[in-house]
């Protein structure tokens, strides 16, 4: 196995396939070695997380997200991740993978806040389809988990589907890497909104990637038109925003194989990921 860090566990509309394109895009728009790099709506991290992948320091990386993923990233990168409690979340799920559904829809009805960057990325990993679950009041929203399912003598699948994923091990695998990994990043769980008051440094390369426009189940959104206009107003820095059509002439059509580039091969309703300079 690599010792490349990944993402804890899928997330709708996260980057880790296009990651790689997206980093290049990124490391080759900063204008010096001390540059600093901004993930803002930075979701699971497949972004900052191919940065320090390629050597970037993390001290290099702000992320910004306003869910549970603030939390989460601003525990590791403060190296206050309490490794004791997410083990102790961990310990305590059912051997059979047949009551881990139940075991999670319990859970997400405890008002069990203290420990939201440890217990949100076990929920997100049992997530139905890796759809977003956010804190709502007391307790989580959206938590729709997945059932084991076994094959049954006609089913095209022959093998069986997991409730969570990955498995306990990897995810604690993983999250143990970030805790190491990922130390030294700022992370600020607050509106991307906020960031436009003062002037971000002139070096900064920014990315952003909001919630697609014509995907549902986020809890939280933002008018991305009104962002780039309100940004660029204030900043000098580049601007990238990824969205699943081109926001630009010059936008890039990402490759779901690999290199960036054409468009050939593109099936119409396919799904696609654009990146837009600004
Ligand atoms: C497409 S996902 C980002 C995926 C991420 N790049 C990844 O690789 O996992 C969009 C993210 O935007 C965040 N978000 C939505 N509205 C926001 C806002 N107003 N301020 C900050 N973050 C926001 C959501 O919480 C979500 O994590």
């Amino acid at each position: 196995m690599s010792d490349l860090m990944r993402v804890p566990c899928a997330f709708q509309g996260g980057k880790q396939r296009v990651a790689a394109q997206i980093a290049d895009l990124l490391i080759e728009a900063a204008p010096g070695p001390y540059s600093q790099f901004y993930d803002l709506c930075c979701g699971s991290g497949a972004i900052s997380i191919e940065l320090v992948n390629r050597g970037v320091d993390p001290s290099r990386i702000c992320m910004l997200d306003i869910s549970s993923w603030g939390a989460f990233w601003s525990a590791i990168g403060s190296g206050k991740f309490n490794m004791d409690a997410f083990d102790k979340f961990l310990s305590e799920l059912p051997a059979d993978k047949r009551d881990l559904k139940i075991h999670m829809s319990s859970l997400a009805t405890l008002p069990l806040f203290e420990y939201e960057a440890e217990l949100y990325p076990i929920l997100q990993a049992c997530s139905f389809g890796g759809k977003q679950i956010w804190r709502k009041g007391k307790s989580w929203a959206n938590a729709c988990f997945r059932d084991y399912w076994e094959p049954t003598a006609t089913s095209v699948r022959r093998s069986p589907a997991n409730p969570m994923q990955p498995s306990p091990i990897e995810l604690r695998r993983r999250v143990t890497a970030l805790v190491n990994g990922m130390k030294g990043v700022t992370c600020f769980k607050t509106d991307i909104m906020t960031t436009l008051s003062d002037p971000l440094p002139n070096d900064a390369v920014v990315y952003v990637d909001p919630p697609y426009k014509s995907t549902t189940g986020y809890a939280f959104g933002f008018d991305v038109r009104s962002f780039i206009d309100r940004f660029r107003a204030v900043n000098q820095a580049p601007l990238f925003v990824s969205e699943g059509v081109p926001l630009n002439s010059k936008a890039e059509l990402l490759n779901f194989g690999g290199a960036k580039g054409g468009i050939s091969g593109i099936r119409k309703g396919k799904h696609q990921e654009w990146i837009a300079r600004f």
